[in-house]
């Protein structure tokens, strides 16, 4: 039985792991971070051309978003339980973010978030991936697909989260909206100059 501040420093390492960066570095394919948009992320993964290293990050960044919340709901006070996984799934989010590991300069948190809002509500988690991965079908853009899944995120868990949580869920899902489009400004940028690269198939 964990307090809130124990779990959030839990979620945070956990979220903290560069999972983009350490597959493609003993991949041989480098630093990460010198690629295309020098993002940790899966999509960024995928300019290496190594497209089974690029589907690992996205899995593994996502699974360590819902073990942060899994952990909670598990480890929590009873009284405490819905606090402490709205918690972890915004603290791990911010750990994939500022990782400690790379002076606090890390993703922009797109699979990570799917990952904990799935554990949160699933409805929610796979109504965003299926946005998310629709948008980006059709615009063959990966940022366009994240930007419009979160916008609805959080309206999406309104509806979806437990009674019981109608409150703190929906609140996390906001804040976590917040971070991803703050971690996307220069794609957004990038969006209205229309100069965002397109995914290579
Ligand atoms: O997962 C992040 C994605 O939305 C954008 O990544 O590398 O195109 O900036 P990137």
């Amino acid at each position: 039985i964990l307090n809130i501040p124990i779990i959030s420093v839990i979620a945070y390492f956990l979220g903290s792991i560069p999972f983009g960066l350490i597959l493609t570095a003993i991949s041989g394919g480098g630093d990460i971070r010198k690629i295309g948009s020098g993002n940790i992320g899966a999509t960024n993964v995928l300019r290496t051309g190594k497209k089974g290293i690029a589907a690992a990050t996205l899995l593994l960044d996502a699974l360590k978003g819902s073990v942060a919340v899994i952990l909670a709901d598990y480890l929590s006070h009873p009284t405490q339980t819905i606090p402490a996984m709205a918690c972890a799934a915004f603290i791990v989010v911010i750990g994939h973010c500022f990782p400690i590991w790379l002076g606090f300069k890390g993703g922009k948190g797109v699979a990570t978030s799917l990952g904990a809002i799935w554990i949160l509500a699933w409805p929610v988690g796979l109504i965003c991936c299926a946005v998310w991965l629709l948008t980006a079908r059709i615009t063959r853009i990966s940022s366009a697909g994240a930007l419009v899944a979160f916008l609805i995120a959080p309206f999406i868990m309104l509806l979806f989260a437990p009674y019981h949580a109608f409150l703190d869920f929906p609140l996390a899902t906001l804040c976590i909206t917040l971070l991803v489009l703050v971690r996307h400004t220069s794609n957004i940028k990038r969006l209205i100059h229309g100069e965002e690269p397109q995914i290579k198939s």
